[in-house]
């Protein structure tokens, strides 16, 4: 069994279908654990509700290897899944889990990627450049921001009237479809 660690800062709904995928799918992948840098964040409460392990640790514990990798290693992780984590990862967590980092990021990268894209900034500057179509990609986490080797990515139009509220509701839903079945036919099949 492959023991998924997801790291979230928010909201969570990534993290929420990755983990009911995988309770679903008896297919050679749990998850874990939660790790949250944000004690007030609703994917906290998503995972309560689901039954998974959730550890909070601010930015000071997860850039702190003594504090962040005996967490790791007592819940056995072998992978993971950065899923609306807005931190950046440390640089002794990229080593020790060389390819074995996955993030999902909400545009079609290296389109608005890097610093300072992140959330509703990346919607809205898709419709301020008045892009016809944005998407998902799934990479694996580098040392570079958003610079990781693409593993998969899928598109969707962007209408001349979309708002970012509109455009962000439509790679929720792309998210939804393609997340956990990439993350499966990456490290677990
Ligand atoms: C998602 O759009 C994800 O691609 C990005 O941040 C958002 C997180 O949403 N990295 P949620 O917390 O999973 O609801």
């Amino acid at each position: 069994m492959k023991r998924i660690a997801i790291f979230a800062s928010g909201n969570g709904s990534n993290a929420e279908n990755v983990i009911n995928y995988f309770q679903q799918h008896r297919c050679g992948g749990e998850v874990a654990l939660v790790i949250c840098n944000k004690p007030d964040a609703a994917v906290l409460d998503r995972a309560a509700r689901l039954g998974v392990d959730a550890v909070v640790m601010p930015r000071a514990e997860i850039n702190d290897p003594d504090r962040l990798l005996p967490v790791l290693d007592e819940y056995g992780v072998d992978v993971i899944v950065l899923a609306g984590f807005l931190l950046m990862v440390p640089g002794f967590l990229i080593e020790r889990y060389r390819n074995r980092i996955v993030n999902i990021h909400p545009s079609l990268l290296p389109k608005y990627g890097g610093k300072g894209m992140y959330g509703s900034h990346i919607h809205e500057a898709v419709v301020a450049a008045g892009e016809r179509e944005t998407g998902i990609t799934v990479h694996f986490v580098s040392e570079g921001c958003d610079e990781g080797e693409v593993i998969f990515q899928a598109s969707v139009p962007v209408a001349g009237n979309d708002t970012p509220a509109d455009v962000e509701a439509k790679i929720h839903e792309l998210e939804r479809l393609h997340f956990p079945r990439v993350i499966r036919e990456t490290f677990i099949d």
